[in-house]
């Protein structure tokens, strides 16, 4: 070992012992002839002198000349601050180390930006000098509790008798709906292999081999538009059991969910979690994921707004759709004309409304709005009841289909949570969605799709309804949710061929092609497959829940960027002409 300690050991304890400590250069003071240097590694901070009576006149000079950054090692010894320059939010804070010897091992080029400066540069440099972003102690926190996270994960399931196994990363298409990384075969000329988007295929087939629980923590690959809570290369904790139904899987995860907040941030989680259908979470928050740690619940007032004269309302009662809305509390003199324009146009632009209705409530309990003109006192009246509204509270409105109110609204609820500070900062408030719909239409092809994937199994009650209205038909289907996003997801499966054939026919997958993309599930199935079912933790979202982030690449040591381009490697990059040949591809440039 080149150090007797780390840079986060020593005390006043260790006060008079000759030690060697190695880091990075942090700071660094000159003063009046000596040298006071602040030395960093992963476990913290240690305050150098170097200077006299212990370091002579070349080493007070070198330590002056030492690039900020260069790694060192220094042999001193411990000795106690002087009174008044003790430090009491630093652990090494009593103490300091009075150098003796001092040696730059590696001296360091000029840093673009330095760990220890007050100000973050922007993204792009932090993820092109990655190395250095990693210094930052907020960076190494984040990496630290990760590896806590899933070290909690991986022993509550080692207790349960699950068995970790590594499934292929070059395989088959897999289908979670997202589009696929594909890996050119050298061997098969023109074949692909597809980077898995799940193990989901390998680990329903771990259950016919009869491994009965399964883990792995899984790299998942998904070519996807990218948001703040979206990498194209993620993690999953995923796992899959047999001979369970969906209260089995809900209640192991309920427990891991409340070891987790307790291991990790001491706190006390209520089991069961929270539950919800899918119904009532679209009805009550407009999305499947709700943010539970504020109210602000979406209300029906189409049966009021279809007796009024207001065009707006009536038309839209009329027609079949839907007048929702939210009542903010104490929100009608916190939003100016101006700002509620503002909030018109955020719905209009990134949801699609026509237009937003408010009201305030005023001091005498009437309802006031450039609108209220058009509607009679008794229907006013009527709508301040069913939402609730008490003076100074502000009453917004959606006029539209039933999809347009739900993420018209639910984007209102999460924007005005924000800017009212609705949000405490340290809930962790988690619960399940569940009985999702089996399938979504595609509004452009009016084709259907698996909600979630084509091997989820469908509600015993609404087996019958998969042919009639399978528009209906819910699935065994369950979300874990973590302050409003979704942290998890998983289903009970088909095991029975009949069954998983009326599915693949309303998705539309002939025998042909589910032959071709899952023949050897289907093959599988055959040989004795017993009922099972699992889910997948998305880890990288439960850390940055966890950490209180809302950016995900805070939480993975060397994220893409929103393009999906690392920038320290800048993968991806160009490859020689001769091993396209060798892979038989031409790219499109170069066939022209
Ligand atoms: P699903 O597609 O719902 O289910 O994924 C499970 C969880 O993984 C996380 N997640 C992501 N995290 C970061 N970036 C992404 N691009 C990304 N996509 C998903 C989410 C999500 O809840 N095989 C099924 C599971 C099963 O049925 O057992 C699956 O992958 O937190
Ligand atoms: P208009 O008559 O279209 O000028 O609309 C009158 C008011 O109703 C404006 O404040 C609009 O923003 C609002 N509005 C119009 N259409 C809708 C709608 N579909 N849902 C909610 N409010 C609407």
């Amino acid at each position: 070992m080149l150090r007797t300690h780390t840079c986060g050991q020593l005390r006043k304890e260790h006060v008079g012992t000759e030690v060697t400590l190695c880091g990075w250069v942090e700071s660094k003071r000159d003063h009046g002839g000596a040298v006071f240097i602040d030395l960093r590694d992963r476990y913290g901070l240690t305050q150098v002198v170097v200077g006299p009576p212990e370091a002579g006149e070349a080493l007070i000079a070198e330590a002056g000349r030492v690039p900020m950054e260069s790694v060192v090692l220094i042999r001193g010894v411990v000795a106690d601050r002087l009174e008044g320059k003790t430090n009491s939010k630093l652990a090494t804070g009593d103490i300091e180390v009075r150098s003796v010897h001092f040696e730059i091992l590696n001296p360091c080029a000029t840093p673009p930006f330095t760990p220890g400066q007050s100000d973050l540069p922007g993204e792009d440099l932090r993820l092109k000098y990655r190395f250095l972003d990693l210094r930052r102690p907020a960076m190494l926190r984040a990496m630290v509790l990760r590896s806590k996270i899933v070290k909690t994960m991986r022993d509550y399931f080692a207790e349960h008798d699950f068995i970790d196994v590594e499934t292929p990363i070059l395989g088959r298409s897999t289908p979670e709906g997202a589009r696929d990384y594909l890996v050119p075969s050298r061997v098969h000329a023109g074949k692909f292999y597809a980077l898995p988007q799940s193990p989901q295929l390998y680990k329903q087939i771990l259950m016919v081999a009869g491994f009965d629980r399964y883990i792995q923590v899984a790299k998942c690959f998904r070519d996807e538009d990218l948001r703040a809570d979206r990498q194209p290369e993620f993690t999953q904790l995923d796992l899959e059991m047999s001979f369970v139904d969906h209260e089995d899987i809900i209640g192991l995860i309920d427990g891991l969910v409340a070891r987790t907040a307790e291991e990790i941030l001491g706190k006390k989680v209520t089991l069961p979690l929270p539950r919800m259908t899918y119904e009532e979470s679209m009805r009550r928050f407009g999305h499947d994921a709700p943010d539970l740690r504020f109210a602000m619940e979406i209300v029906d007032v189409t049966p009021v707004a279809a007796k009024t004269e207001f065009r707006v309302f009536r038309g839209t009662a009329d027609a079949g759709n839907f007048v929702r809305g939210i009542t903010v509390k104490d929100a009608a003199t916190k939003y100016s004309r101006r700002q509620i324009d503002e909030l018109t146009e955020y719905v209009k632009n990134d949801f699609g409304a026509k237009g937003l209705a408010w009201f305030r409530v005023e001091d005498d309990g009437t309802l006031w709005s450039p609108i209220s003109k058009n509607l009679e006192a008794e229907h006013l009246a009527e709508i301040k009841e069913l939402m609730s509204g008490q003076p100074g509270d502000l009453l917004m409105f959606l006029a539209d289909t039933w999809e347009v109110t739900c993420k018209g609204l639910a984007g209102l609820r999460k924007r005005l949570a924000g800017e009212l500070g609705l949000i405490d900062p340290d809930e962790l408030n988690c619960s399940w969605v569940t009985e999702f719909p089996m399938f979504e239409k595609d509004e452009e092809t009016g084709n259907w799709h698996a909600m979630h994937h084509p091997f989820t199994a469908p509600l015993a009650s609404d087996l019958s309804l998969l042919e009639s209205s399978p528009e209906k038909c819910r699935a065994q289907a369950y979300d874990l949710v973590i302050n409003g996003s979704e942290a998890g997801g998983g289903t009970i499966r088909i095991h029975d061929a009949a069954t998983q054939s009326k599915v693949f026919d309303l998705l539309g997958i002939d025998e042909a092609t589910a032959e071709d993309r899952f023949g050897f599930l289907l093959n599988a199935l055959k040989y004795g497959a017993p009922p099972h079912g699992g889910i997948a933790l998305g880890i990288d979202r439960w850390v940055m829940l966890i950490a209180g982030l809302d950016n995900i690449r805070e939480v993975i040591a060397f994220p893409k960027t929103q393009k999906a381009s690392d920038l320290m490697t800048e993968a991806p990059g160009n490859v020689d002409a001769d091993q396209l040949t060798e892979l038989h591809l031409r790219t499109a440039k170069s066939a022209k």
